[in-house]
């Protein structure tokens, strides 16, 4: 294996400018630092990964030559210069020396490299210790290339790029391992980071002359001797790291207690904490990407969870939505006069649809299905709607709950204060597939019956006959059949479910996919249906702006031009997988239901437990910065490449909930954030 060592080294240092070119010994810093480096017995290759800025031909001049190469890249992006330096190279193994260590102990870094191979780790260090941490100056970092290549990926915040390694460990995502040595050392300050560390290190290489001390002899020499030791001894350790988390984290207040401005937690049900882990679980984010979610201070997790709640299938922050979107900000995404963006996204849609006529527009799903239900009654002159499934929150929907419990629906005890018990018995659920509920229903309110509103499908493939049953009822008796394609269009198929079964409704609805997380929601239909808006007023200024409708654009020219969903099915199949293998390994029965793109899971024969087995699993996860609950959402981000990183935490997972089982221990004892409110849609 290829064992390579990079050494960062710049002339710019805020607070030591120029540093590595001071005269140290009969060298200046760097050549000291690399003739102690090319002792060690494992090292392969040695680089020095510097900056392109001019002040750092100095480093060039100096050290490029046959036994120590040179490598140059972003000044700031120091993850990325490690990176390349390192892929160039073809170095398997990467042992990372940062030029303020110029005292670094040859033992100490194939110490390390000895004990990443024999204990077959992904990182591993000796400076990460908090609790007998050896002298700050001697800090060897290695790593295996195959796990950097995914800190890379993962690595989504300036501080975590700047540092480089932060992402073995401030997430639990790797197998890393920190070395403690025995030693009364721990606070001596033997790094180059300022003018008076430059004079104990000066001291100690003048009082070293020729010979090769170790870490230890150093130590000792300079914990012997009062008068060096307090030249350095009150700077404090890793301050700059702190600064780089300060800085970073605007939201830090935020993200460690979340105050109580939003009333109840959040705006939707399903991105609060205590649906997964009441105390875990991140309340907030400062940026997402891909399926990477950084949630501000240390936190950054990758998300198995729901997917921005089916919202955004291409990925978070999706670099060819988001460039459209951005370019229509920078054309001004609201002014007096609509926006041409609009045409562009309907055109876009009828093409896809080619039933489609014409459409009308909202921000919200919820505020979509209520247009269609509006003009539903416009059309008909009716008032009744008949409906299975979730459509949202507005009053014409939770209306129902004052009648019905509405647990087929996905959504089980809603509370309802403040919708008018006047309108009672205007909504009426049935389930989806019972022939003779909808039968009765249509029977007893024919005449009374403005729309049908259903979901074509969700977690099974659509019961044909059905729907088709359903249409003929609706086109025989005056009802306006309104399918909600909010959660199933573009997911199970790269347009609406509805397609695939040769079944129109005469309005269907769009939201979540169509944006990308974007605000946008769409109704649209036939013409002779949809011109029914004139007759009731439906207005709102924000249904005008223009970012939902390029968000949308580009939507649908990514899926015109990728198999999206089937490639979803493959990332929610290859998850599922995971988890019933690992399951079956650790002898768990677990059942998975749904569609690839969208499924549940649980535990079999454990109703009573489920939920509380669920939300170990959940604890399990986060502890190893995995975002897992009891749906998975497949979105474009998840990568193939972490596949790994999500089966080694699920097994810890399935081990602790196995061990549980097995021991006989009641699962509530073992909750330590709080149990969530799995079941709840
Ligand atoms: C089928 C369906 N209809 C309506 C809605 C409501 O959409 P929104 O949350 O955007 O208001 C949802 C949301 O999950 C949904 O899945």
């Amino acid at each position: 294996m290829k064992v390579v060592a990079i050494v960062q080294a710049r002339m710019g240092s805020s607070r030591l400018p120029g540093k590595v070119l001071k005269p140290l010994g009969d060298n200046v810093v760097l050549e000291f630092l690399l003739k102690r480096l090319a002792q060690s017995a494992t090292l392969d290759e040695i680089i020095v990964a510097t900056t392109e800025l001019a002040d750092d031909n100095q480093i060039v001049d100096l050290v490029g030559n046959d036994t120590v190469k040179v490598h140059r890249g972003s000044e700031n992006d120091v993850l990325q210069r490690y990176k390349n330096a390192a892929d160039e190279s073809k170095a398997e193994i990467i042992v990372r020396i940062t030029g303020d260590c110029p005292l670094v102990d040859p033992e100490l870094v194939d110490h390390c490299v000895n004990r990443l191979i024999d204990r077959n780790l992904d990182y591993i260090s000796n400076c990460n210790n908090a609790l007998n941490p050896l002298p700050d100056g001697f800090d060897v970092e290695v790593f295996t290339s195959s796990s950097f290549a995914l800190i890379n990926k993962l690595s989504i915040t300036s501080a975590y790029r700047e540092h480089v390694t932060f992402g073995y460990f401030k997430t639990g995502l790797f197998n890393t391992e920190t070395i403690n040595y025995e030693h009364p050392y721990s606070h001596l300050r033997l790094t180059l980071d300022y003018e008076e560390d430059y004079k104990v290190i000066s001291r100690i290489a003048d009082e070293m002359g020729t010979e090769d001390w170790g870490w230890k002899k150093i130590s000792k020499f300079v914990s012997n001797s009062q008068n060096i030791m307090k030249i350095n001894s009150h700077i404090v350790r890793n301050a700059s790291w702190e600064k780089s988390f300060s800085d970073e984290s605007s939201g830090r207040e935020l993200v460690l207690t979340r105050p109580n401005c939003i009333a109840n937690g959040s705006g939707l049900l399903s991105k609060r904490a205590d649906q997964f882990s009441p105390e875990g679980w991140p309340e907030n984010y400062l940026k997402a990407k891909g399926q990477v979610i950084w949630s501000g201070c240390e936190r950054l997790f990758l998300d198995y969870s729901i997917g921005g709640i089916g919202a955004t299938t291409l990925g978070f922050g999706c670099d060819f939505v988001d460039k459209r979107v951005i370019n229509t900000i920078l054309n001004g995404s609201a002014c007096s006069v609509n926006s041409s963006e609009e045409i562009t996204a309907t055109q876009k849609l009828i093409n896809a649809i080619p039933w489609i006529e014409s459409a009308r527009y909202t921000r919200s799903g919820g505020e979509a299905t209520t247009l269609a239900v509006r003009i539903a009654r416009a059309k008909t002159g009716k008032t009744k709607i008949l409906f299975s499934g979730y459509h949202g929150w507005h009053d014409w929907y939770l209306a129902a709950a004052l009648n019905h419990k509405l647990g087929n629906h996905l959504l089980e005890d809603l509370p309802i204060a403040g919708v008018p018990k006047e309108l009672g018995g205007t909504s009426m659920p049935f389930d989806y597939g019972d022939f003779n509920g909808f039968d009765s229903y249509i029977s007893e309110h024919r005449a009374d019956i403005a729309a049908v509103i259903l979901e074509p499908m969700r977690y099974s493939l659509p019961d044909i006959e059905f729907l088709q049953h359903v249409r003929t009822e609706c086109t025989n008796n005056n009802i306006i059949l309104i399918f909600d394609e909010i959660s199933s269009g573009f997911r199970f198929n790269n347009s609406a479910v509805h397609l695939d079964i040769g079944i129109n409704p005469d309005l269907v609805v769009f939201s979540k996919a169509i944006g990308n997380g974007y605000p946008i929601a769409v109704v649209a239909g036939k013409s002779e249906i949809m011109t029914a808006v004139k007759d009731s007023f439906i207005s709102s200024t924000t249904h005008t702006e223009s970012i939902g409708f390029s968000a949308m654009s580009a939507v649908l020219d990514f899926y015109e031009a990728n198999p999206v969903s089937q490639d979803l099915a493959e990332r929610g199949k290859a998850i599922r997988n995971i988890l019933t293998k690992v399951a079956s390994i650790y002898g768990l029965d677990i059942k998975t239901s749904g569609m690839d793109q969208l499924w549940s899971w649980s535990f079999e024969g454990e109703t009573s437990r489920n939920r509380q087995l669920q939300t170990i699993v959940t604890e399990t996860m986060l502890d190893n910065s995995i975002l897992f609950s009891n749906r998975f959402y497949a979105t474009l981000g998840i990568d193939s490449d972490f596949y790994p990183l999500f089966e080694r935490a699920l097994k810890k997972s399935f081990k602790a909930v196995s061990s549980i089982l097995e021991n006989h221990e009641d699962p509530a004892d073992h909750i330590h954030l709080g149990l969530n409110k799995l079941g709840i849609y």
